[in-house]
């Protein structure tokens, strides 16, 4: 029995890591799709694609519900896989709506009509397609009113920390701080949109100073995750855990040994 927890590469990582922390007594399937990261600079029918692809591969191996831990492809792919049907029994979950909750000071759930938050400067750090989709604005809309929000599009930065090369990664982070400060100058709250960012999660506290609050992912998708276990407990599938890539699996589990300070071993997808 597992839960899928699917990314394009590596950032999904963070979302595993917390919920391994919340539900210690659940097994996950981890799937990245690192042959074809970054998604946040390929075009929305091409994540789409991809997603679906790996969706298969994940049900094949016997997930019945999957966390899509990747912005990009929650904002690029979700909303059509669920309107296009999806196989029976099979259910797909995105990252926004926890965040976007948590950012509204909803509980989880709350359908309510929008209103008005605390938080009136929302930075949100995204990848390309994420912030070329709009898909975080629309889903605050539905939450929330009178919310200016100046969404920063983070190139390279997945690159970077794909490769490695985290001098690269921090120095992108920087100047993506810098160049979206340069619009928004007094940010209440940032976002870091995209699973891959946690990773670098210093750097952009460092960058944006203490008195702005840094919204991350992965425990806010691990508390909703618990809680939807909780009402839906025959989602745990029938197959094994474990850690799969479409990449080349030694070089991904040193990458993701490193990342997570213990030893992670990935087979081919
Ligand atoms: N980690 C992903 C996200 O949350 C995607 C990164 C990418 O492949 O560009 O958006």
């Amino acid at each position: 029995m597992a839960v899928g927890i699917f990314d394009s590469g590596l950032g999904g990582l963070t979302v595993l890591n917390a919920a391994q922390k919340r539900l210690p007594d659940v097994d996950f399937l981890y799937y990245g799709d690192n042959a074809h990261a970054p998604y946040g600079v390929r075009d929305a029918e091409n994540i789409y694609q991809l997603t679906k692809a790996a969706m298969e591969n994940m049900w094949d191996k016997g997930c019945d519900l999957v966390i899509l831990a990747c912005n990009t492809a929650s904002a690029a792919a979700l909303r059509r896989m669920q309107e296009g049907g999806l196989p029976q029994g099979k259910r797909v979950l995105g990252v926004f709506v926890p965040l976007i909750e948590a950012l509204t000071e909803r509980q989880w759930g709350d359908n309510s009509p929008p209103r008005e938050v605390e938080v009136k400067h929302v930075a949100l750090f995204a990848t390309p397609a994420t912030v070329a989709s709009r898909a975080f604005q629309r889903e605050l809309a539905f939450r929330a009113i009178g919310v200016d929000v100046e969404a920063q599009a983070c190139g390279g930065v997945v690159d970077a920390i794909e490769d490695g090369d985290m001098i690269l990664a921090e120095a992108l982070v920087r100047s993506h701080v810098d160049a979206l400060k340069r619009k928004m100058p007094h940010p209440e709250a940032a976002i870091l949109g995209c699973t891959h960012y946690p990773l670098m999660e210093q750097t952009f506290q460092a960058a944006l100073g203490p008195e702005v609050k840094v919204f991350s992912q992965g425990s806010l998708v691990a508390d909703s995750l618990a809680d939807y276990l909780q009402r839906h407990p025959g989602m745990q599938g029938n197959g094994a855990g474990g850690f799969y890539t479409t990449g080349n699996p030694g070089r991904v589990s040193d990458r993701a040994t490193q990342f997570l300070r213990r030893e992670i071993t990935f087979q081919a997808a």
